[in-house]
């Protein structure tokens, strides 16, 4: 089969996409169903159907596009990643599994390839945590990890529960209907930039995922009291920022402690109430994301982390409550999945370099419910969610030569 990527056009599609944002070029912001989301999705839409696929969307706005194989009653393959995009971020997290998917699709049917197996390309609802808290929204959903009760009640910072944000863009349909049956997919391979810096330093132009490290995360609401700044004196205060400031000091320090370079912990939020420069802080909110790809060392961690959280809220006299919101095992790639990708590899003689991802990504949860594989392709410096992140035309080429590959190995 003669496998060609239209490398312009697969550039030209993802500086298309980053323009629409709700940001200034080159930064990219797509929160899920904002205004610059919901355009997003109908240009990706519009470009499925140019391409000749019938495209579905579920009740919680996940895009299925499908290119009907001659088994139709067959499980299908499917591939995909999100469009959805954190503050400040860049233009190709997600974009390259989607765009580059879609142009192996494409690949393929100019090469005259007709599938047996239906190939879906999947655009998953908000990967990204940022509005309703929570990520992997739509591919948890589709696992039945996160069942349509819980996830109707999700609610972002306006108050706004899922379930009406999600009408409100245009989803119809039962939350209940979201979950797919296992077998539903005979295989699905996510498409990627590492958004870690292993590949570049290594010389690889491609990874293969062997597992996805377990991610989890948490509010944390801290009380303390509030005050005037200069009547209040020192041995009195109750200060729930100074308070804050302990425990994610504690949380860096409890992940290094491991000694592992795969346990990571982050303080990405930190909101301070009331914020005014002559106002004690009396209540802050933090956010812990923690990961390892050991699931036993995440959760020693975090145990070590709620126990420091006590040690401080005593010392200090402020209240400390964490409320987790998930904490997610590991997954491991299918072998048949990672043996078709390296022997896709080889097919086109390219080098690739077995690895671990230490990002989520919705193949964590699709893991559930399908033989799941993941391919990576470098990023400069190993830069993700900023907006210099880059992936060269030529890496994002390879990765969807390959991806159409390893589609038509698993569809015949
Ligand atoms: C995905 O965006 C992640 O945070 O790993
Ligand atoms: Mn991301
Ligand atoms: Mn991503």
């Amino acid at each position: 089969m003669n496998l060609s990527i239209d490398r312009e056009r697969l550039v030209s599609e993802v500086e298309a996409l980053a323009k629409i944002s709700e940001a200034e070029p080159p930064v990219v912001t797509r929160i899920v169903f904002t205004q610059a989301d919901l355009r997003a999705r109908a240009w990706v839409i519009a470009r499925c159907k140019e391409a000749g696929l019938e495209v579905r969307q579920d009740a919680v706005g996940n895009i299925f596009a499908r290119w009907e194989g001659s088994d139709s009653a067959a499980a299908a393959v499917g591939t995909g990643s999100h469009i959805d995009a954190i503050p400040n971020a860049g233009k190709y997290d997600g974009v390259v599994g989607v765009l580059g998917g879609l142009e192996s699709i494409r690949a393929l049917k100019q090469a005259g390839f007709h599938p047996k197996r239906s190939i879906e390309l999947i655009i998953f609802t908000s990967e990204e945590p940022t509005r309703f808290g929570v990520g992997c929204l739509g591919s948890r959903m589709l696992s039945g990890a996160l069942s349509a009760e819980s996830a109707a009640r999700l609610c972002d910072a306006n108050g706004e529960v899922l379930d009406e944000v999600r009408l409100k863009a245009g989803s119809v349909g039962d939350l209940e209907s979201v979950k797919l049956a296992a077998g539903h997919y005979h295989a699905f391979v996510e498409l990627h930039i590492e958004q870690g810096p292993v590949l570049e330093r290594e010389g690889m132009p491609l990874g293969i995922v062997e597992r996805i490290a377990a991610p989890a995360s948490a509010n944390i609401l801290i009380e303390g009291a509030g005050g005037h700044a200069g009547g209040v004196l020192m041995p009195e205060r109750r200060d729930a920022l100074c308070a804050a400031a302990e425990l994610v000091l504690e949380v860096e320090r409890a992940a290094r402690a491991t000694g592992a370079p795969d346990t990571v912990a982050t303080v990405g939020i930190c909101q301070v109430f009331p914020g005014a420069v002559n106002s004690i802080p009396s209540r802050v909110h933090l956010t812990l994301d923690l990961r390892d790809t050991d699931l036993a060392r995440r959760d020693l961690v975090m145990a070590k982390i709620a126990r420091a959280s006590k040690a401080i809220s005593k010392k200090r006299s402020v209240s400390m409550g964490t409320e987790l919101i998930n904490a997610d095992a590991p997954a491991d790639c299918a072998p048949e999945v990672v043996q078709t990708l390296t022997d896709s590899c080889r097919e086109h003689k390219l080098r690739c370099l077995p690895m671990v991802s230490r990002a989520y990504h919705d193949a964590l949860f699709v893991s559930q419910i399908a033989p799941m594989g993941m391919l990576f392709v470098p990023c400069l410096h190993g830069y993700s969610h900023r907006p210099d992140e880059y992936a060269a035309p030529d890496d994002m080429a390879r990765g969807a030569l390959v991806l159409a590959e390893a589609l038509a190995r698993l569809s015949r």
